[in-house]
Formats: structure tokens, C-alpha cells, sequence
């Protein structure tokens, strides 16, 4: 098929985009894509292409952005329930780590998880997954951490390779059984610390090369919090993780610094995300590294705080940047990624343009999937967004609607109506 005449097409190209090179577009104008078995196969102006494929299937785009689909490289997308209740009690005066030390916020959908069936699992997240894919998204990590022991933990990893191969949304799974400390080890953070380098990191990793031995293994990530996991802690899982050959992730700085950036750095994480109270020392620490900083405006937002991710520091220091949704039922519900562009621009000043390379080809590079996903590039997956309007500023510009007019994965235009 080729798809011809996009007003702009948004190519991406090239190696993740540093520091203040983030933002290049690539734009191609009155740009074409071939695309053969699911693959790009080939890019340039719509005469260049025409004229070397005048016999292909055509798709006509004229008006329109055509751009790579989104990649959300941080989500919590599996749970069922809601936490509706804690969102009015934030609103009255409590806050996030106070619920959470009450034994709610993460610990009420591990409680609701835990009861739930894979099937019960599976059908309350589909419909998100199709709300992110009709926003655009077509790649999206997907986390763990609401069952904290290894039976439900194991169940999550399941419900995940079974959303992902169901498609058309493909996910990159993340451990998190690092996610809080639960219930049986309330009074004993160490203790469960231990279980899960000793015990639970193992089992993951036997399930895991016992069902799907020729796969890479999922990330492991820690929540390294007040509240959650001490430095201390997150250094214990995290080596523990990397000894056994798991990739890694942190989840640091979102609401106090306890040094988890840096940390990421040192270790040589594939990313660290939400980054919110990272220091410049944390922040210098990260962009001598490839540790992708993923940034998660969709969260200060959702719990109503005014501190966002100090992405031009990030910049400044020649950080690798993203942008991602964190998706979850307690502080961010809601996995458009045109809204974290929207969040970005105005409370991190991201410009549309750098916004839209956070959003693609650096997400890609936080999961490891460069060689895949994130830019139109020969060889790629074919997959591409079809934008309502025709200057790729209106993202970021605009918010609270749908720009995406059609979503193309892997080759194939979604018919949104057929998902479930
Ligand atoms: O990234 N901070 C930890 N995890 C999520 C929140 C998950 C939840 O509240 O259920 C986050 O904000
Ligand atoms: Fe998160």
C-alpha cells in the first residue's frame, strides 16, 4: 500500500534525540510511505514514490499529518476497580503517601486485584487498551505491582503477553513487584525486600524462560519512595534484578528525592521515570548516562500538584528525554498521550515539536524497541497515525479531543469498531 500526499510527514529519523537536539522532525512535505507485509518499505516525497511504484494500492492523505504511532513507555494499564473514593479524599486534604500509609492507595487494587481472575483481568483493561490505541498509541509498556506476592504477580505477567498477543496494542512488560510493601510484610520492608530478591525475582525469571524462551526478559522496576522503597531497598532489588539478567526501570523522585535517579545512572538502567523532585546533581548524574528520563506530566495533574518534571534542566544537561502517561487507577487515569503532549508543552515548555519526539522515538528507546518502533523509518514496523489536522502543532496546541483520524499497526488501518 501506499499511503501518498500527507501535508506533513513526520519521519523521526535517526538515533534518539538528545539535550537541546531533541525536536527533529524529519518533515517530509507532501510526504509518501510504502508499506509491504507489515513494514515500511519505502519513504520520500509522493512523486518520488509514485513514480517508483505507479502500480501499488493507494491510500490518499492529503490534508493530513502522518506520523509514527505513539509509544506510552510507562503504564499500569492491568487492574480492575477504581479508586474513585481516595480521588474526593485527595480533594478534601489528604494526600497520596498518606492514603498509602493508611493501607489504601496501591494497596486497594492489589486487594481488588488479588481477587480477580485472569478473565476478570483481561476484560476490565481491554477497554482501555482501546482507548489508548484510538488516541494513538500502538507501543506501550505495561506494568505489574498490584499483587505483590508471585502468584498474582505471575497472573499480571500472564494477562499481559495475552493483551499484547491479542493486539493490535503491543505491550513491553515490566516487573514491578517492587510496587509497595504489602499487607504480610507491613511491619517488615526488609523482609520483603529479601523475599523478593531471594524468592520472587527467581520465580519470575524461571516462569519466564520456561513459557517464552525465546523472548528478551521483562524490565524490573522499583518504586522508590517515601513510603514505598528506600534507596537502600531499591540498590537491593535492583542488583539482585541485574544479576539475574533482567533489564531495569525506577520509578524516582515523584514525590521526594531519596536519590533513586542516580541510582538508575549508576546502574545503568534503561530508564528512570516521574523525576519530579530530582536534584541537578541527580539530573547531571543521569545525562552522563543513555538512561532515558521519562517524564509523566498526565500524574502532577491527576493528584492536582503544581511540581512537574524539570525538563529543560534535563535538556540543559544534554538528558535523553520522553514522555509517557503513567496510566493507573490512583493518580493518572487516562492513557492519551495527546494530553501528556498538551501537559508537556505548557508545564514542562516543551514545544509541539519536541513533545512529539519524547512522545515516539525517544519512548522507544526507554523500552528498548528502537529497532522496531517510534520513527518511519525503512525496515520499521509500518505503524502510523493519520492526524485530522494538517500542521503537526495543533498536537500540544489542542486538547480534550481526538486528533487521530486513523491508526495503521503494523501495517493494517484499525477498524476501531471491531475492537472490543
Ligand atoms: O506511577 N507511583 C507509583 N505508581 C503509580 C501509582 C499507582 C497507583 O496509585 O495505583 C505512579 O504514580
Ligand atoms: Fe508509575
Amino acid at each position: 500500500m501506499l499511503l501518498h500526499s500527507a501535508s506533513q510527514l513526520l519521519t523521526i529519523a535517526g538515533p534518539p534525540q538528545r539535550g537541546r537536539d531533541l525536536g527533529r522532525l524529519g518533515i517530509i512535505n507532501d510526504g509518501a510511505v510504502l508499506i509491504r507485509d507489515g513494514l515500511i518499505a519505502a519513504i520520500g516525497t509522493t512523486a518520488e514514490l509514485r513514480q517508483a511504484y505507479p502500480h501499488e494500492e493507494t491510500l490518499d492523505a492529503a490534508g493530513h499529518v502522518v506520523m509514527p504511532g505513539f509509544v506510552d513507555p510507562h503504564t499500569h494499564l492491568l487492574w480492575v476497580g477504581d479508586r474513585a473514593a481516595e480521588f474526593e479524599m485527595r480533594l478534601e486534604g489528604k494526600t497520596y503517601l498518606e492514603i498509602l500509609a493508611a493501607g489504601g492507595s496501591i494497596l486497594s487494587t492489589v486487594r481488588l486485584t488479588r481477587q480477580a481472575s485472569l478473565q476478570e483481568l483481561l476484560d476490565e483493561t481491554r477497554p482501555r487498551l482501546r482507548d489508548m490505541l484510538a488516541h494513538g498509541t500502538t507501543t506501550a509498556e505495561a506494568k505489574t505491582g498490584y499483587g505483590l506476592h508471585t502468584e498474582t504477580e505471575l497472573r499480571m505477567l500472564q494477562a499481559l503477553l495475552l493483551l499484547d498477543a491479542e493486539g493490535p496494542l503491543e505491550l513491553a512488560p515490566t516487573f514491578l513487584g517492587a510496587h509497595a510493601i504489602p499487607p504480610e510484610y507491613k511491619d517488615d520492608p526488609d523482609g520483603y525486600t529479601t523475599h523478593l530478591c531471594t524468592e520472587m525475582l527467581p520465580a519470575v525469571r524461571r516462569w519466564w524462560v520456561e513459557h517464552l524462551p525465546t523472548r528478551p526478559l521483562p524490565f524490573v522496576d522499583v518504586f522508590c519512595e517515601t513510603g514505598a522503597f528506600s534507596l537502600d531497598q531499591s540498590r537491593r532489588i535492583l542488583e539482585a534484578a541485574k544479576s539475574l539478567g533482567f533489564p531495569l526501570k525506577v520509578h524516582a523522585d515523584e514525590f521526594d528525592n531519596l536519590g533513586g535517579a542516580s541510582l538508575a545512572a549508576e546502574l545503568g538502567a534503561v530508564s528512570a521515570d516521574h523525576l519530579v523532585k530530582t536534584s541537578p546533581a541527580d539530573i547531571a548524574a543521569l545525562a552522563r548516562t543513555e538512561t532515558v528520563a521519562v517524564a509523566l506530566p498526565c500524574t502532577p495533574f491527576g493528584l492536582a500538584e503544581r511540581a512537574y518534571t524539570p525538563a529543560q534542566a534535563i535538556l540543559e544537561a544534554g538528558g535523553l528525554l520522553a514522555l509517557a502517561t503513567d496510566l493507573n487507577p490512583g493518580t493518572a487515569w487516562g492513557g492519551n498521550m495527546q494530553f501528556a503532549i498538551a501537559l508537556a508543552c505548557r508545564y514542562m515548555r516543551l514545544t509541539p515539536a519536541q513533545a512529539i519526539v519524547a512522545a515516539t522515538l525517544n519512548a522507544a528507546a526507554a523500552i528498548q524497541r528502537l529497532a522496531t518502533v517510534g520513527s518511519l523509518e525503512t525496515g520499521k514496523q509500518a505503524d502510523l497515525l493519520i492526524l485530522n489536522v494538517a500542521d503537526y502543532r495543533h498536537l500540544g496546541y489542542r486538547f480534550g479531543t481526538n486528533l487521530v483520524q486513523a491508526v495503521i499497526k503494523r501495517g493494517k488501518v484499525i477498524d476501531m469498531d471491531r475492537i472490543k
